[in-house]
């Protein structure tokens, strides 16, 4: 069974923030558009969740953060999920404590991470994350695909005077690794004073996208998956992730989230319309209540950019 919304989007895919934890502290964070408090889903709870969502018709599964990895019970969390089936389990991680996980990870029934990694210069590494960490992230990229991850991803956000220079060296490296680069375009976030910041550091990513479109052997588009463009060149694989102001991908998007308390989030640009469900979980509310909770959430999904004004 499928659920669609009112814009006949099907909801195929849920994300869900573990933690709002996390280990590297990146200045342009979106914090998946998550207010901070400190909640966490106990496992239990995360697997009811994504039971339900699995019934109403999700197929595919992403844990994110904050860390997740920063989770002891991650192995477990993932574990659990395995059980359920879902045609895909991933994780987007900053790859710190990929190393010491990946291969657990498998084990339990995780299919593929995204790995957070806009650099491969030590200095531009701290400058953004405020920490040391580049060469772990690095080797935790290398240990994801020796585990048997696939696809491995690198999300590289692109800032301008920051890293855009470095794209084609990032690819090189992605390429020789056997791992897809994904260039993410900068969203603005709540932490920083908003058109100050997409001011300076956003990235016209126009000019790049023609001259991928020159050099690709073959372009495709992921028409449940936003709409985004992958890029075939060499041997190597690039996508291109652009949501501002970009209908399109509004029109085309499936996910739904979760947040690390327990509210389900219909977009992640906005919070206005969650909708709760670790109340009623804790106070015993039945599954199929749980479902109503879900498919109100659905009921409330609307394109943020949209064609009309
Ligand atoms: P896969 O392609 O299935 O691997 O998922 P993904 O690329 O969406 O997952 P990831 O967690 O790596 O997210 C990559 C980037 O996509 C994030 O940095 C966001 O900026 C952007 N993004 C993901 N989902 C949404 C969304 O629902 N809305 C908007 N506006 N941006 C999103
Ligand atoms: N703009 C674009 N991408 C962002 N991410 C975090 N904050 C932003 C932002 N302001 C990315 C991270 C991570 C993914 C979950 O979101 O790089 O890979």
């Amino acid at each position: 069974m499928k659920t669609t919304d009112n814009y006949k989007r099907p909801v195929i895919s849920l994300r869900i923030s573990i933690t709002n934890r996390c280990n590297v502290k990146c200045f342009y964070c979106h914090h998946d558009g998550i207010v901070a408090q400190d909640y966490e889903m106990n496992p239990e709870e995360i697997y009811r969740v994504a039971k339900i969502a699995r019934k109403i018709g999700v197929d595919k599964i992403r844990l994110s953060g904050g860390e997740p990895l920063i989770r002891e019970d991650v192995v477990d969390i993932v574990r659990r999920l395995s059980h359920l089936k879902f045609r895909d389990i991933s994780i987007t991680t900053n790859g710190t404590l990929l190393g010491k996980y990946a291969k657990a990870l498998v084990d339990a029934g995780l299919n593929r991470v995204n790995v957070s990694f806009d650099t491969l210069n030590p200095e531009t590494y701290k400058f953004i994350t405020k920490r040391d960490y580049m060469e772990l992230a690095k080797d935790g990229i290398k240990k994801a695909v020796e585990a048997g991850l696939n696809p491995v991803k690198v999300n590289m956000v692109v800032m301008k005077g920051i890293n855009h220079t470095e794209i084609w060296e990032m690819f090189q490296f992605c390429r020789k690794n056997g791992v897809v680069l994904q260039l993410i375009e900068l969203l603005k976030t709540e932490n920083c004073e908003e058109a100050e910041f997409l001011e300076e550091y956003h990235y016209n990513m126009n000019p790049l996208e023609e001259e991928l479109r020159k050099i690709s052997s073959n372009v495709k588009k992921r028409a449940f998956m936003q709409d985004r463009k992958k890029y075939f060149i060499d041997g190597g694989e690039i996508e291109v992730v652009r949501p501002m102001d970009n209908t399109q991908f509004c029109k085309n998007c499936t996910r739904l989230r979760i947040t690390p308390e327990g509210k389900i989030k219909p977009c992640l640009l906005r919070n206005d319309n969650l909708v709760d469900l670790i109340e009623p979980m804790r106070c015993g509310k039945s599954d199929k209540e749980l479902e109503e909770a879900f498919l109100e959430a659905i009921n409330n999904r609307k394109p943020y950019y949209t064609d009309k004004c």
